[in-house]
């Protein structure tokens, strides 16, 4: 098994790192356009092994895409990150041409691989990637909804002092503000979370969610890493492990949720073939009207992307 990260930033290192750690390959190529930069950073996770406890290689290329040849799954995380007072959507016509590109590269050396972007603003980078990679979308999608779901149980698990593993959750709609957690289906080791919280409480972490990548921009001056790096990891892993594993993930659309020709949030199974299947859940109106909301929002700067391109 062979991985690819594209971007030796900190969300492209953290995922490589915790890919090595779990020994999901035998190599995990870093790159990155910065002179020595994945070189050194593979480096140093290389330098682990010995502590860790593992044997997958990770090596380093600055911009040489011959060295990612025939991987199998391959995380883009290239891009500029968020800075304070920007929205994800502002960093779109710097990281549609830097997307598209490094797709580009990917696919030519490595036909075969599943494409998973974290690259913002995600669900329209992806869009992007999908027409750059000229596959099925199957094999292209993007990492948010385990992201959002982590800080939204992380949250719950604060506030009901219980094991964050005991939390399961759906999130669906766009990686941003109107993002739609999804109480009615949250549970607390198979309890629903309504019966161990007041509604008041719960609507506050649900707002707390919908901008946690904000909350951290404001704390560190850019935007997170080893919430974002962990979950595209989690990603590969129900890929190279054929786990079959129900996550929230960025899929395009063609008619599920009455929504078309769109990439969103929603929940699929994940595993040696990609996306394997969408799950589609009986929304209730309340619900859909959300999911419609954040659809929009996120078809608004899909057109921005398209406009661009005319
Ligand atoms: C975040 C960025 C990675 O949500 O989108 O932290």
């Amino acid at each position: 098994m062979k991985i690819t990260v594209v971007g030796a930033g900190n969300v492209g290192a953290t995922c490589a790192n915790v890919i090595a750690h779990k020994e999901l390959a035998n190599e995990v190529v870093l790159v990155d356009i910065k002179e020595g930069f994945a070189e050194g950073k593979a480096l140093d996770i290389w330098e682990t092994s010995p502590i860790n406890l593992y044997d997958t290689r990770t090596v380093g290329s600055t911009n040489d895409y011959t060295k990612t040849a025939d991987s199998d799954v391959v995380v883009i995380t290239s891009g500029l990150p968020r800075k304070p007072g920007m929205s994800r959507d502002d960093l779109i016509s710097t990281n549609a041409g830097i997307v598209k590109s490094v797709t580009e590269n990917i696919i030519k050396y490595s036909p075969d691989a599943k494409i998973i972007i974290v690259s913002n603003p995600l669900d329209v980078m992806t869009y992007v990637a999908y027409l750059s990679a000229k596959v099925d979308s199957s094999r292209v999608f993007g990492m948010a909804g385990i992201l959002d779901t982590a800080r939204y149980r992380s949250f719950l698990a604060e506030a009901l002092d219980v094991s964050p593993k005991d939390i399961q959750a759906v999130l669906m709609g766009g990686h941003g503000d109107t993002m739609v957690p999804l109480p009615r289906y949250t549970t607390v080791g198979g309890i629903p979370v309504t019966e161990l919280i007041d509604s008041e409480k719960l609507d506050a972490i649900v707002e707390r969610t919908k901008k946690g990548g904000g909350e951290l921009v404001n704390l560190m001056g850019t935007s997170a890493w080893y919430a974002p790096g962990a979950a595209a990891a989690q990603m590969v892993e129900a890929i190279v492990r054929d786990q079959k594993r129900v996550f929230p993930v960025c899929a395009w659309l063609q008619g599920e949720y009455g929504l078309k020709d769109i990439y969103l949030g929603v929940p699929v199974v994940l595993g040696k073939n990609g996306i394997e299947k969408i799950i589609e859940l009986d929304l209730n109106a309340e619900e859909k009207a959300l999911l419609d909301e954040s659809a929009k929002a996120v078809k608004d700067v899909m057109d921005v992307f398209d406009n661009m391109n005319k």
